[in-house]
């Protein structure tokens, strides 16, 4: 069989290949602490799974309408507009199987070939996987990690161009746990005005906010018409197995990734969808309960590392990770990923997982219980306290 050439401009996320090798030497009976996948630790409410046994039982097993089922486009339209302070209606969102899909159909739709996008280093691997398979070329800016990993919005002002179609805003961010300050959206706004630009704003940790405020950069003024919001259930309602997901855009734009929508997956399943509409007009409680724990867990994670000599942490306000700088000289991140999952049995993500701007950093999801975090702790800095002199700080 011969394949297409577009296959080779795609790629598989670093988490999933360490997940599974952290799982194959599980299975050979090894003690793996997993702080590798971006996943809660915790079991979708229990309110939510209710009400998809109740759809199933109800009949929900149908095809629906490709952008999503009209009362919960509304119920996101309602709970966004409450939440987020996005002006938008149901007719600008579309339900698509995860957050995923949105990202990508929003690369297919903005990008021509060559056009270029804009994505700040380290960011989700996706971003431009996505990107290049639309034909895209990326272009990297870097974030600033002695100011808490803001944008440099000087060097995002020289990466613009004719050429420029695009930017990509993640806030709060994976893999930092920073949260973009208002003053830097306020300038990022400046700039999509006066070079005529698009945003596609991953909002997808924004229920996960520890310090600070949030704001949705779609909900400056203006900037809901050229951005592409895209947010989903997996990280706030511990959802990720459902695939569920939702992009809020233009009209336009929301009736070309219906189209999307109708030729890739046809709908999203329908039950799943009712528990999306549950989940967002129930009781919060339980979001909030893992929220405070994840604060909790996220003290522990920081002080811990910051405690072991040779690794500095910043304090992510954001999200559930920690983005640690570990001066190991001689080793690579992702060197130094592969010997703290083959030597000391945990499972951690390369800086260099999430680009080039991620070199000496490794990413730590604390989606794990604070015994197993204690444990994952204990055996980094213990790992690292073996390293030669010539490889320690
Ligand atoms: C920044 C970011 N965006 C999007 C996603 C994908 O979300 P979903 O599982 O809903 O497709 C993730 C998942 O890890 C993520 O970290």
């Amino acid at each position: 069989m011969k394949y297409a050439q577009r296959l080779g401009r795609i790629t598989t996320a670093a988490s999933f290949d360490m997940l599974a090798r952290g799982k194959a030497l599980e299975a050979q009976g090894r003690s793996i602490i997993h702080l590798g996948i971006g996943e809660p630790d915790f079991d979708t409410p229990a309110f939510v799974r209710e009400a998809a046994k109740a759809a199933l039982d109800q009949g929900f097993t149908h095809y629906g309408p490709a952008p999503g089922l009209p009362e919960f486009r509304r119920t996101i339209a309602e709970t966004w507009r409450a939440r987020r302070g996005i002006p938008c209606e149901a007719k600008h969102v579309v339900v698509c199987p995860g957050a995923k899909p949105v990202l990508f159909f929003a690369m297919l739709s903005l990008l021509e070939a060559g056009d270029e996008i804009i994505i700040p280093s380290p960011a989700f691997p996706n971003y431009g996987s996505m990107a290049q398979f639309a034909e895209g070329r990326v272009v990297t800016t870097p974030l600033l990690p002695g100011r808490g990993f803001d944008l440099d919005v000087d060097a995002l002002r020289t990466r613009i161009n004719p050429r420029t179609r695009a930017i990509v805003l993640n806030s709060p961010h994976n893999p930092t746990g920073a949260v973009l300050p208002e003053a830097t959206l306020h300038a990022v706004r400046e700039l999509v005005l006066q070079h005529d630009l698009s945003v596609i704003a991953d909002d997808i940790y924004a229920d996960m906010v520890y310090e600070g405020g949030y704001t949705s950069f779609a909900s400056l003024p203006d900037m809901f018409e050229r951005t592409v919001t895209v947010d989903g259930f997996s990280k706030t309602y511990a959802m990720t197995g459902w695939r569920l997901g939702f992009g809020l855009m233009t009209e336009p734009l929301a009736k070309h990734m219906a189209t999307l929508m109708n030729n890739s997956n046809s709908c999203t399943a329908t039950f799943v969808q009712k528990a999306g509409d549950a989940a967002l007009k129930g009781p919060q409680a339980e979001v909030i309960a893992m929220v405070e724990e994840f604060r909790a867990r996220r003290k522990l994670v920081v002080d811990g590392l910051n405690a072991i000599p040779g690794v500095s942490c910043f304090n992510p306000p954001g999200a559930f990770y920690a983005f640690p700088r570990v001066d190991a000289p001689g080793l690579t991140s992702a060197q130094l990923a592969d010997r703290l999952l083959d030597e000391a049995g945990v499972v951690t993500l390369p800086g260099t997982g999430f680009g080039d701007g991620g070199e000496g950093y490794l990413r730590l999801s604390y989606a794990n219980t604070q015994e197993n975090l204690r444990e994952g702790l204990r055996r980094i800095a213990a790992f690292l306290a073996g390293l030669p002199a010539a490889q320690r700080a």
